[in-house]
């Protein structure tokens, strides 16, 4: 139990995950959270579910609040920020997820040595099977960085990185997902051209994902000795294995992570150039 306040800025589908993370892992009770945005209609269901308070106030929202988390688009930090900025003081702290705004530039608009600590989550916050990183700002405290840390456990695994290692975390474990429902996708098609029906192919394109990655990440064996393991000489795996080579399937997804790593790096120049 954290037993602190928290304000969350806008409670879209990260911030609704952390939320629902945060009580679930009874960090703090319901009654302590504030969940701020610009239509109260909308909010109104998380009040109804989750029991927290709701306001279309920001300013407000933060006035209360011992941790005040970001969850709007980057475009909006900087308004959010010069909004609130007359009731922050430095006992609190900011933990932002807006993709690419970087601390520096935050602290530029808060001042008044209010710690902020930066976050890259990803969407499967949303199952509790997320992955963060997090990194501080220089007014964050060792007490904070646990507490950071906490907050993102609540919904998954959580790294701790140097703020210049961001991109790529945004272009390996950000933008990750959608390279691996891509994989999912295709493999379901391979299924249904080989006569499967979709549903069945489906469900076990899904489940070998999932019992991979499990297995991997359970049995701590490199993959590759794991993909050794179960391609047998001169059979099916082997030879799938080789159409894979032949089409370079690990340097398309090394170069993709690269491309995503340095379009994050493009827009964070350009949102952090004022
Ligand atoms: N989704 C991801 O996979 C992911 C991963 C890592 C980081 N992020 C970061 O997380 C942040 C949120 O992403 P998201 O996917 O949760 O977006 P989202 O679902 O669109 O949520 C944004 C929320 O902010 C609210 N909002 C808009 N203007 C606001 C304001 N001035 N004050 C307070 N609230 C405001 C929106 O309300 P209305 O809908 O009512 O306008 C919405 O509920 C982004 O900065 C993104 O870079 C997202």
């Amino acid at each position: 139990m954290l037993n602190k306040s928290i304000a969350v800025i806008g409670a879209g589908n990260m911030g609704t995950s952390l939320i629902r993370g945060i009580l679930s892992a009874q960090l703090t009770a319901p009654k302590r959270i504030v969940a701020s945005g610009p239509r109260l209609e909308k909010l109104a269901r998380l009040k109804t579910e989750y029991g927290i308070a709701v306001t279309d106030d920001n300013r407000d929202a933060a006035k209360q609040a011992d941790i005040i988390i970001l969850c709007v688009k980057a475009a909006v930090i900087r308004s959010v920020l010069e909004q609130m900025h007359d009731v922050l003081h430095k006992d609190q702290f900011i933990i932002s997820i807006a993709a690419g705004v970087t601390t520096a530039s935050m602290e530029k608009v808060v001042g008044k040595n209010v710690p902020i600590v930066r976050a890259m989550p990803n969407i499967a916050s949303t199952v509790g099977l997320g992955s963060t990183a997090v990194s501080f700002g220089k007014h964050v405290h060792e007490k904070q960085h646990d507490i950071a840390v906490k907050i993102f456990e609540a919904v998954g695994e959580v790294v701790v990185v140097g703020e210049h290692h961001l991109d790529a975390v945004t272009g390996l474990s950000g933008s990750g997902p959608a390279y691996i429902y891509m994989v999912i996708e295709a493999l379901i098609d391979g299924g249904v051209k080989m006569g499967l029906p979709r549903d069945i192919s489906t469900k076990l394109a899904i489940q070998t994902v999932l019992g991979s990655a499990k297995l991997v990440k359970e049995s701590n064996v490199h993959p590759a000795i794991l993909r050794d393991q179960v391609t047998t000489p001169g059979g099916t795996t082997i030879n799938a294995i080789h159409e894979l080579e032949s089409h370079g399937l690990r340097s398309m997804l090394i170069d993709a992570v690269a491309t995503a790593t340095n379009r994050s790096k493009e827009l964070s120049e350009l949102i952090n150039r004022h």
